[in-house]
């Protein structure tokens, strides 16, 4: 759920920035999910797993970036965009720029001969080069750690929306949390159900507004969401 969620902050940080420049109009992000996410993790920051059939793209696209000889910076690009569209369909361990162990742990590449075209490549490679650069991998790096570092609760609050209506310190549509905390009589409970089954004219300030009911969400999650909303109450007032 977390990856998920992950994955389309992550596209919308990304999409203003990575030109997905289509060849022929193809898509080359939706075919590198079609035709290469068989063997390579696609994730940035990228996962590795136990048994993975390949270096994760991240790694790949990195490997050739860098690894690629040229006189001249400004070919580097175009020779690693022509560098996959021969590799994946001509593979060898004398091309690979895999180091030896991790050619013995893979075995070499499967010739993709066949099941793409050299116009697909050029698509797949472009967005390769402008997707697993070193500044959106930092980029996803650092946003990855602050939401590791906020509580769960919060996590969650910005996960479903809530946000769009609520502040920590500040009424919005809905009611600042902290004053949703400090209102005589709201238990865990009381703010359980409300989340649950959604509340209405229980505010003055909110002005006949109205809070949905979260039907969907996890008993646990909304419980995790609610003690999270209490704890502001004895936090000192932040920015
Ligand atoms: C059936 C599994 C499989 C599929 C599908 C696959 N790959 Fe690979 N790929 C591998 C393996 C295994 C390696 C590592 C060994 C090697 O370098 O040949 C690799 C390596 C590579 C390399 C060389 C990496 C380096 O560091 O030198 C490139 C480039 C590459 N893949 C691109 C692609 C692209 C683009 C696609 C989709 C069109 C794709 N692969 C689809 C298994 C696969
Ligand atoms: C469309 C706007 C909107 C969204 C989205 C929204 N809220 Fe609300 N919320 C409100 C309004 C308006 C109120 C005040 C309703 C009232 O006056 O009874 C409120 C009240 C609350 C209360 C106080 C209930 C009580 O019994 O005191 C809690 C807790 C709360 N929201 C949590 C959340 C959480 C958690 C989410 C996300 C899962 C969320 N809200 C999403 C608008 C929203």
């Amino acid at each position: 759920m977390r990856i998920i969620f992950l994955t389309s902050v992550l596209l919308l940080l990304f999409s203003g920035c990575s030109q997905d420049k289509k060849v022929n109009n193809l898509d080359g992000k939706k075919l590198l999910e079609q035709k290469c996410t068989k063997c390579h993790n696609i994730d940035l920051p990228p996962k590795t797993f136990k048994d993975e059939k390949a270096p994760a793209m991240m790694a790949v696209a990195f490997h050739v970036v860098h690894f690629i000889k040229t006189e001249d910076e400004s070919q580097r690009i175009p020779k690693a965009i022509a560098f996959v569209k021969d590799y994946v369909i001509n593979p060898s361990a004398s091309k690979s720029f895999c180091d030896k162990a991790s050619l013995k742990t893979y075995g070499i590449m499967p010739s993709q001969k066949g099941k793409v075209t050299q116009d697909e490549l050029q698509a797949i490679a472009e967005y390769m080069f402008s997707h697993f650069t070193e500044k959106n991998l930092n980029e996803a790096q650092l946003l990855e750690n602050k939401l590791n570092a906020m509580p769960k609760g919060e996590r969650l609050v910005l996960k479903n929306g809530c946000l769009s209506c609520h502040k920590v310190d500040k009424k919005i549509v809905g009611p600042a949390f902290r004053d949703i905390a400090k209102r005589k009589g709201n238990s865990l409970a009381v703010l359980m159900h409300s989340i649950k089954n959604g509340s209405k004219k229980k505010y003055a300030s909110s002005k006949g507004a109205v809070m949905p009911a979260f039907k969907k969400l996890r008993d646990a999650d909304v419980k995790t969401i609610a003690q999270w909303i209490l704890s502001l109450k004895s936090q000192k007032d932040k920015k």
